[in-house]
């Protein structure tokens, strides 16, 4: 295989033409497949439905440390559901509020609060700042992009590093009064895998910022979601920002989606008890009590953060080997061509592919056409829109490793053809 980069303008023209062939012949197959969203397979459904349906055999099930978890109550949730989270995430219980089936809708209703009624050391409800700006390391998760651009926040973008956001523009713009917090998905990022380096994390929760109540939001959606090797142990946010006098700074998210079901799961926030107690009048307005049912049968099914790990590797050995089949179809098919760059994440659920700048949009027009549905070009931006038009995000996590293998064809084709009509200016 040679490179496009040292093809003579002839070449590039021949092996168009069979490429375009290659295209062809994938169209007419009729495939419909999908590697849009990161949903878990129904492998690792089943895996878990096995267990999670079946805990609930006896009356006394559903009793928690004194507590009937079919009745109203407990607007924190349950004791042993806070400590097993607490326990994954390094802080203490009294940290942990559980919520419903999403921590989306948690980090959606933090904002939406600080919007209508303030945070604890708000001078005045967010909707009556003049403007309200936000820190948007890119890529990143299209769906925290869409949160902060529903309220009418100004997005900013801060790229991405090796290491995690580029801590430089961060401090910078923290300086700004206007910018009043930030996302971040700090182990495994959503989409590249980027786990923060222990430095970023000291610059984020040692930060000054010029708001008095900015918001570190800390989606740590996939912090125990290794797909090779052990457990990769991860610093505690809630004690580093506490550490730099920030305690009350940071609003940490996770949930059992990518543990047991999605939409079905539980989900958490951690914050400091005073950020909870200034939360819990708002939240008790709202609702009497989250599901304590699920909490008590994701407690009996996950029992211990050892069994929860296990769990975790039992899942991580369905999904290696579809990370796999997609990142060594690009190594092969793709990296001697020097047309694009993609992660070998560790964990988390996406590979991220930089593709020749100017192309992923074409790129994921031709992949519709012949029947492979991919996250949207721009998805990973502020906005919906990559100046470089050059990110993928590629979910392996849904189809069978068939599928994927037939999905990743199709991709490196149309990755190659748009490549080919770039550089000879089609
Ligand atoms: C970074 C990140 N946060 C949150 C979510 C959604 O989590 P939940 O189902 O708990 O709302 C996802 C789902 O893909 C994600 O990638």
């Amino acid at each position: 295989m040679t490179s496009y980069r040292k093809m003579t303008r002839e070449e590039m023209q021949t092996e168009y033409a069979s490429v375009a062939r290659d295209f062809s012949s994938l169209k007419s197959r009729g495939l419909q497949l999908n590697m849009a969203r990161g949903k878990p397979g129904k492998e690792q459904l089943d895996m878990v439905s096995e267990g999670l349906f079946h805990v609930f055999a006896a009356p006394e099930d559903f009793v928690s440390g004194g507590v009937d978890c079919r009745n109203y109550g407990e607007l924190f949730g349950l004791a042993s559901a806070r400590r097993l989270f607490a326990d994954v995430l390094g802080c203490k219980p009294e940290q942990v509020f559980m919520g419903g089936n999403a921590s989306l809708q948690l980090m959606y209703d933090t904002i939406s609060k600080a919007v209508t009624h303030g945070m604890l050391h708000s001078p005045r409800p967010w909707c009556k700042e003049e403007h309200v700006k936000w820190l948007c390391p890119a890529p990143g998760y299209d769906r925290h992009f869409k949160v902060t651009e529903s309220f009418g926040f100004e997005l900013i973008t801060i790229p991405m590093t090796a290491d995690g956001p580029d801590m430089d523009k961060v401090e910078e713009a923290v300086k700004d009064p206007a910018v009043k917090g930030m996302w971040n998905v700090p182990k495994y990022s959503n989409p590249q895998g980027i786990v923060y380096s222990a430095e970023t994390i000291r610059r984020l929760a040692s930060m000054k910022p010029a708001a008095p109540d900015f918001l570190l939001m800390w989606d740590n959606a996939y912090c125990i979601h290794e797909l090779e090797g052990d457990f990769l142990p991860f610093p505690n946010i809630l004690a580093e920002c506490a550490e730099y006098g920030n305690a009350d700074m940071v609003f940490e998210y996770a949930s059992t989606s990518k543990i047991t079901l999605p939409g079905a799961g539980v989900s958490c926030m951690a914050a400091s008890e005073a950020n909870l107690e200034y939360l819990k009048k708002l939240i008790n307005v709202q609702i009497i009590s989250y599901d304590k049912v699920n909490q008590q049968r994701h407690v009996l099914y996950l029992r211990d953060r050892a069994h929860l790990l296990e769990l975790m590797r039992r899942h991580a050995a369905i999904l290696a080997p579809k990370f796999r089949t997609v990142t060594n179809a690009l190594d092969q098919e793709i990296a001697p061509l020097e047309i694009a760059s993609w992660t070998h994440p560790k964990g988390g659920y996406f590979v991220s592919l930089d593709a020749m700048p100017g192309t992923a949009k074409r790129t994921l027009a031709l992949c519709k056409e012949a029947g492979v549905t991919m996250t949207g070009a721009g998805a990973t931006f502020p906005y919906g829109v990559d100046p470089q038009d050059s990110n993928i995000r590629i979910a392996p996590s849904l189809p069978p490793v068939e599928e994927l293998r037939e999905a990743i064809a199709v991709l490196c084709v149309c990755l190659r053809m748009s490549a080919l009509e770039k550089l000879l200016g089609k």
